[in-house]
């Protein structure tokens, strides 16, 4: 794929399921330790870099001849500063000056170098600044969210909301607030990248927020949970958009109908034993069975929730949670919303 530094600059600002954005600067083949350094050598990194840059080389290994990471690291890193030391004509790299984060991909002995212009993974939004007990990664939940069909102008709920980031994507999607909104990225930083790449991204970021009035919740029966489900919101500048408040799930109590819940509660691996997840599914299937219309997206690793839930999901799929395999099961309304004779705004 090519692309422009405007390019660069939007991807990071507006994917909001996407790991990191990398420039791919060279692939050759690689069966020896002298092709990576010979190739990685030949690079011109004058071009980007300057002799006091400070260079962090990362990357992975896979089905390939050379597969020690750390070696390929040290070699990668090694042929980088020989480059600039000999064109500089310096010994003086005091790795003191931009941060570039090189990352290689060596597979099937195909090897990828690129450079990582986000810098910390793009989940990394700015808001959540302190973690509660076993959160979602936000890009997980965006995709969830990105998977689910709430409906922005109807009711939004996570009853396991934990620090709310269910709630803060949801929102930030109906609003059209882009995830990278609050946040820095690694080719700021870098003198050869345009200025205004950056400041063109904010300027179409900001102009593309819209304004709705939210029905968005969170709900937990932990009050330090709420706490900070509320601090990462005002982080957000969400505050008085979405409500945090302490229930039990047993106390759901909304009646409105074509709401939404997406949702991750406990899965009996770190903060319930495998008993009361299942009584706590099985609360949930009660509340859920009562409820006018709505959708539930529900991620867990937990085996036997169908069964304890009291029906079968109408979709499930794989994924993995960190290195955990869990499930997104997936409940479908049975009608869908219509608003003055239009499909209410949403995912569909
Ligand atoms: C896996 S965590 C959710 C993490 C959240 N998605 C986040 O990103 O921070 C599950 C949450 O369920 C809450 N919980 C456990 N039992 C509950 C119950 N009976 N009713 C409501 N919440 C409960 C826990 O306090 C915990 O915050």
């Amino acid at each position: 794929m090519e692309g422009s530094e405007l390019d660069v600059a939007r991807l990071n600002m507006f994917l909001r399921t996407a790991d990191r954005v990398y420039i791919v600067l060279k692939e050759f083949p690689s069966y020896t330790f002298d092709d990576i350094y010979d190739n990685v050598y030949e690079f011109p990194w004058e071009d980007y870099m300057q002799p006091d840059s400070e260079v962090l080389v990362d990357g992975k290994c896979v089905k390939s001849t050379i597969f020690a990471i750390s070696a390929t690291q040290k070699v990668v890193k090694k042929a980088i500063m020989n480059r600039l030391s000999d064109k500089y004509k310096t010994k003086n790299l005091s790795e003191s000056g931009e941060r570039f984060r090189v990352y290689f991909s060596n597979v099937n002995d195909k090897f990828s170098l690129m450079l990582n212009t986000s810098g910390p993974g793009l989940h990394k939004r700015g808001y959540r600044d302190y973690v509660a007990k076993a959160p979602i990664k936000e890009t997980l939940a965006s995709a969830m969210l990105m998977l689910s069909d709430f409906y922005y102008d109807k009711t939004f709920v996570d009853p396991f909301c934990g620090s709310g980031t269910f709630v803060i994507e949801a929102a930030n999607i109906a609003l059209n607030i882009a995830p990278g909104k609050y946040r820095s990225f690694d080719y700021t930083g870098w003198s050869f990248f345009g200025k205004t790449a950056y400041k063109s991204a904010l300027t179409e970021a900001m102009d593309k927020e819209r304004d709705y009035k939210l029905d968005f919740y969170g709900s937990d029966i932990d009050g330090k949970a709420i706490n900070l489900a509320e601090r990462h919101a005002e982080n957000a500048g969400l505050t008085g958009k979405i409500k945090f408040f302490k229930k039990d799930i047993k106390d759901f109590d909304f009646t409105e109908p074509f709401g939404t819940i997406v949702t991750n509660p406990p899965y009996g691996e770190r903060l319930m034993d495998k008993e009361n997840v299942t009584g706590l599914y099985k609360t949930l299937g009660k509340v859920y069975s009562k409820l006018d219309n709505w959708s539930l997206f529900l991620i867990t690793s937990a085996d036997g929730f169908e069964r304890a839930f009291g029906r079968r999901a109408d979709k499930n799929r794989k994924v993995f949670n960190s290195d955990l395999e869990c499930r997104i099961y997936e409940y479908f309304r049975k009608e869908k919303y219509f608003r003055n004779g239009k499909k209410g705004e949403n995912n569909d």
